[in-house]
């Protein structure tokens, strides 16, 4: 993975597809995508048996808000409102985001997910009780200091692929991917203090 090649079946226009409708989580209606800046990373999905393997190292269920930086095609919040829980996709591509909205859409689960057209440096991370990362090291780097800052104590954040330096795991796991590993981290309130 990095940052220039683009998976092609990312490809669905932003026009295309037209508005995911309204996501009971928020208050009005989903502004429409736009292209904001280039992606920081390219579109890579994580393996669907490996989504589930990131929220089992998480312990997703009922009550947890699982937020992923860089959604894509939206499928790890899907399959974390599948098990009750809400789901925040945050995504910079316009086109994904139109993708990701339109999986929700024909999920049936507008109600408990949104995805936000928004750079992920730049989102507000407090309502979240889990963050799943697939984006690279130096980007895991810049964001822990956010992470830290944003999230309350206890909240766990899974990193498929890449830990996040300086950041030591509580869990390291094997997956059947390229990269091999997933990371589970919580937040202590040391880690808040250092931030
Ligand atoms: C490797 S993909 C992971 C997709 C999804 N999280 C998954 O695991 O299936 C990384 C995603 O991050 C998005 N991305 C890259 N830079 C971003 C940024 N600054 N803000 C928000 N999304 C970004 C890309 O468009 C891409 O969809």
């Amino acid at each position: 993975m990095n940052r220039r090649t683009f998976v092609p079946a990312a490809g669905l226009a932003c026009a295309g597809l037209g508005r995911a409708g309204r996501a009971a989580a928020q208050s009005t209606d989903l502004p429409a995508c736009a292209y904001l800046r280039p992606a920081d990373v390219v579109y890579e999905p994580t393996p669907r048996a490996v989504v589930e393997v990131l929220l089992d190292l998480a312990r997703v269920g009922p009550g947890d808000v699982v937020y992923d930086l860089g959604c894509g095609d939206g499928r790890i919040v899907v399959a974390a409102a599948r098990r009750g829980a809400g789901g925040v996709g945050i995504e910079i591509d316009p086109r994904l985001v139109e993708w990701a909205r339109a999986n929700v859409r024909a999920e049936g689960l507008d109600a408990g997910v949104r995805i936000d057209n928004q750079d992920l440096f730049a989102s507000d991370l407090s309502g979240a009780s889990v963050v799943a990362l697939y984006i690279l090291p130096e980007m895991n780097r810049r964001l822990r200091p956010k992470l830290w800052r944003e999230l309350a104590p206890g909240a766990r954040v899974v990193a498929n692929g890449f830990g996040v330096p300086g950041w030591t795991p509580e869990r390291v796991v094997e997956v059947p991917t390229r990269y091999r590993h997933a990371y589970l981290y919580t937040v202590q309130p040391e880690h808040k203090a250092a931030a």
